[in-house]
């Protein structure tokens, strides 16, 4: 529960006048902005998107993506967290005016939050399923073990029930407030993920036959793999992964205290996330190589794929994967929540119990068009379901917009603020992050949404 000490003092005025949380450490912060980075993105994405777009040369697309994107907008959102040290919404008001047509960032930010929240828990249930499924065992032909996985996705009572536990875990946490929720199981679940996924890596690169194969699908670039629609799903993917354009680092940011060193610590959260992604391709592109498997056959690859080769391998390995992937998920999912939450606790004057309870519950309630998955969108010939459409949106354009306009917000408006002083000791970056904040970053956003919205020409669309 809220601690008196941890949380703002509500019975003053909500808005303005309060006592904010703040991380215990540094290595606090690291952990719980790091926890939020680290996610379904990195060990469910990642490597199958990589497997899709052929390996090395979109690896190193990527990397390129995370330094000229991702690093630079992350180091603008947490400026903006730790100098307004208020909510998304808030903090635009704060660094620009009250009424400022900025607050619509904040705004696209905690919608974001709460619409991506509201799918990535059904996925995380699938995770949460599966760690049971591995201790069970997987048994049978690889069509049954693989049809296991469309019996769950299919059964609207069993994902839902998952999706009620993770949601009820990640409410649960938020409940406890910045020091004694989110902190504290960051600094449990960051340290036990990194400990499964090394085993698990040095696992696939050294006791299968696979290793070798793998490291070279990495790392090795073969850029006649790559398409520009690699391109720009590398670009695109370097937002999600790094959990920026909808305000998540504004938020962690606010509760830095104002001699927090931003630079270094940006670079240190998009190192780890990094590391993390490319760990995890390591240890399952072995184990699919190992047993002579395609990489790319896309969403299905840890649900599907894996699990026909888990059947070999035994529980040793395949439990401590589900809780990986699990532990990733929650330690993201609690961000998420967070901003939504930080709204309604800063600008509504709500407590953070009643907060996380409305708002949680919203959430999951919208989380069930998802997790039932016979549930369709019809509109004439077209028809999708909901989750892909949650997916689609927010990953194609509600976090680019996002980001793009906190970019452009930093860059343009606020510019005068944002002084050398924020960069502290790594001054020397100030002026090569402004540059790229300025004109690098919004262009690359720009062609992520125009490729959201199959405008770029030379990309073949439609299939
Ligand atoms: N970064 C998380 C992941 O990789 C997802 C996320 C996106 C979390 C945006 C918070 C905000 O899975």
């Amino acid at each position: 529960m809220a601690s008196g000490t941890d949380w703002h003092d509500t019975s003053q005025h909500p808005t303005r006048v309060k006592r904010r949380a703040h991380w215990t450490s540094r290595m606090g912060f690291i952990l719980a902005a790091t926890g939020s980075a680290i996610g379904l993105g990195n060990i469910w994405k990642f490597p199958y998107i990589t497997g899709v777009y052929g390996g090395g040369a979109f690896v190193l697309v990527y990397l390129g993506s995370v330094i000229i994107v991702g690093l630079p907008l992350m180091i603008a959102e947490l400026i903006i967290g730790r100098r307004a040290q208020e909510n998304p919404v808030g903090a635009f008001q704060r660094l620009h005016r009250d009424g400022s047509p900025w607050q619509i960032a904040g705004w696209l930010g905690v919608a974001s939050g709460f619409v991506i929240l509201s799918f990535y828990s059904v996925v995380a249930g699938w995770a949460l399923a599966y760690i049971f499924k591995a201790l069970v065992g997987f048994e049978g032909t690889a069509d049954q073990i693989q049809g296991q996985f469309s019996e769950l996705v299919g059964s609207p009572t069993w994902s839902i029930l998952w999706h009620t536990i993770f949601m009820t875990l990640t409410v649960g946490i938020v409940v406890g407030g910045i020091r004694n929720g989110i902190e504290r199981w960051s600094k449990i679940l960051m340290p036990a993920l990194f400990i499964i996924l090394f085993g698990l890596m040095f696992y696939g690169l050294f006791f299968t036959h696979g290793g070798m194969k793998a490291i070279s699908f990495l790392f090795n670039p073969d850029f006649s793999k790559l398409s520009a629609e690699g391109v720009l799903s590398a670009l695109g993917h370097a937002f999600f992964t790094l959990s920026l354009g909808m305000g998540a680092m504004i938020t962690y940011g606010s509760y830095m205290k104002s001699d927090a060193r931003i630079v270094q610590d940006a670079i240190t959260i998009s190192f780890l996330d990094t590391l993390i992604a490319l760990m995890a391709g390591l240890a399952i592109f072995s184990l699919v190589f190992s047993y002579g498997l395609e990489p790319g056959v896309g969403p299905g690859l840890i649900f599907q794929t894996l699990p026909v080769l888990f059947a070999e391998t035994g529980q040793l390995i395949s439990v401590p994967f589900f809780m990986l992937l699990t532990f990733a998920a929650l330690s993201s999912s609690i961000s998420l929540l967070e901003v939504v939450v930080s709204y309604f606790v800063d600008e509504r004057g709500w407590g953070r119990t009643k907060a996380c309870l409305i708002m949680g519950t919203l959430i999951y309630l919208l989380g069930l068009l998802s997790a039932v998955s016979a549930l369709k969108l019809v509109y004439g010939d077209w028809e999708t379901g909901f989750f892909d459409l949650f997916d689609y949106f927010s990953t194609n354009y509600m976090l680019p917009v996002g980001g793009l306009l906190i970019c452009l917000f930093i860059a343009w408006v606020v510019k005068d603020k944002v002084r050398a002083e924020e960069f502290g000791s790594a001054g020397r970056l100030y002026k090569a992050t402004v540059l790229t904040l300025k004109y690098i970053t919004p262009i690359a956003v720009l062609l992520v949404i125009l490729h959201g919205l199959e405008l770029i020409p030379f990309v073949e669309y439609g299939q």
